[in-house]
């Protein structure tokens, strides 16, 4: 099947608006993704039909919206290839997934001196949760280099590995430098020594196809709106036994079996770990956004992406004062980079002006800022909408934006 790309582009219809009366060119998908009409339209229609709360009723409507909101739960399941639909509860977002799993793991299972590795190229999100446990149980951060590529091999991990590391938390692909890592290996590893693994998938639930039984990762997270969902809902998948043994976090309505006036017994999983009306309409739009996404997927989205990150990638090397970080990797849907004598914000600033949106910054992820020993560096990443006059746009903008600081 043949990927139509500007089939795509009309289904978004922010790609069709004007800034500074040139054509949004939009480069900024890695932080959040645009949304297609689909997505828009279930909402809304969602909210003129089925809507109220879940679970609570037994009136029409509210068997209708519980419906579309575990039928939501049933879409994730199936897209990530979980057992279960308990293992798939609803969060606010990635960071709100990790916190959870940071906190009812917490004292329950881990004690001063236990080891927790991340790598280096971690987003601030797979950090200070850990940092917090650091803080508040004693507990040890490892930490675990790439090469200048964004590469880490499992004989890196294997170093230091002790009788006292107890979880890894690892991205699936690097929000920087777009690089992925050997998971499975590494799980595979890490359960031949009893250490649990997180995978942080933000940004590689959008560029490769995720199978958590395949990896079979102990939890997984993501976001929805970077995966052309809305905002305000995330993922958590969980192995069912995992979460079925760890306390809940938040208290409230929904998560409890009994409540008595001296005590308080807890719901199984999901209910378990979403206290309070969860994020129904948001979850119903994750849900149009997996079926949209995945027809995008049958059509060949994966190779068509690796095809224009590489045109990308060839444009943008061929540029004279530009430096690209994880340059080799050039299917990469992530481009950093530096220019001689220019800050990145400057250069994001001047390109904007000519519509153009690019990301300049730490990107969240500090650590790795100072493994290349750098403040920031401007980022461009492309979505399923991107093509090539998008780059060659890109390129011009960019031109000129190194011309004006000659
Ligand atoms: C790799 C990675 N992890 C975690 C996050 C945090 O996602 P959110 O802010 O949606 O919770 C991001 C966001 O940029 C990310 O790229």
């Amino acid at each position: 099947m043949i990927y139509d790309v500007e089939k795509v582009r009309n289904d978004f219809p922010i790609l069709s608006r004007e800034v500074y009366g040139k054509p949004l060119v939009y480069l900024d998908s890695a932080a959040s993704a645009q949304k297609p009409k689909k997505v828009i339209e279930q909402i809304k229609e969602f909210q003129e039909t089925d809507y109220a709360n879940v679970h609570r009723g037994i009136h029409f409507l509210s068997n209708a919206s519980t419906d579309a909101f575990e039928s939501a739960r049933k879409k994730v399941q199936k897209f990530l290839n979980a057992d279960k639909q308990e293992e798939i509860i609803f969060t606010l977002g990635a960071t709100d997934s990790i916190n959870l799993v940071a906190n009812c793991l917490g004292e329950n299972f881990f004690k001063k001196d236990d080891e927790i590795i991340l790598t280096v190229m971690e987003h601030h999100s797979n950090i200070v949760p850990w940092h917090f446990l650091r803080e508040k149980v004693g507990v040890k951060i490892k930490w675990v280099d790439c090469d200048n590529q964004g590469n880490i091999s499992l004989n890196d991990i294997k170093k230091i590995v002790t009788d006292k590391t107890k979880f890894i938390s690892i991205t699936q692909m690097s929000n920087v430098l777009g690089s992925d890592l050997p998971l499975k290996e590494i799980i595979k590893f890490s359960h031949e020594k009893n250490i649990l693994v997180l995978i942080d998938g933000c940004q590689g639930i959008a560029h490769m196809q995720t199978d958590v039984k395949d990896l079979d990762c102990d939890f997984y997270v993501f976001s929805g709106h970077k995966l052309y969902g809305p905002t305000g809902v995330g993922v958590l998948y969980g192995k069912h036994d995992i979460l079925n043994n760890l306390p809940p976090w938040r208290g409230g309505g929904e998560m409890i079996r009994e409540v008595k006036k001296e005590s308080v017994t807890f719901a199984d999983s999901p209910s378990r770990f979403e206290a309070g009306t969860p994020n129904i309409i948001q979850a119903v739009g994750l849900g149009a956004a997996i079926d949209y996404f995945h027809s995008k997927v049958k059509s060949g989205l994966f190779d068509y992406e690796k095809k224009i990150a590489q045109y990308f990638h060839n444009e943008i090397q061929a540029v004279n004062k530009v430096k690209v970080y994880g340059e080799e990797n050039l299917s990469s849907p992530m481009i950093s980079f530096t220019v001689d004598g220019a800050h990145p914000h400057d250069i994001a600033a001047i390109i904007d002006r000519e519509g153009v949106a690019i990301r300049a910054g730490h990107h969240c992820t500090q650590p790795l800022m100072s493994f290349f020993n750098l403040n920031s560096t401007a980022r461009a990443s492309i979505g399923m909408y991107t093509d090539k006059n998008d780059i060659n746009l890109f390129i011009k903008a960019l031109d000129k934006a190194i011309t004006f600081f000659d």
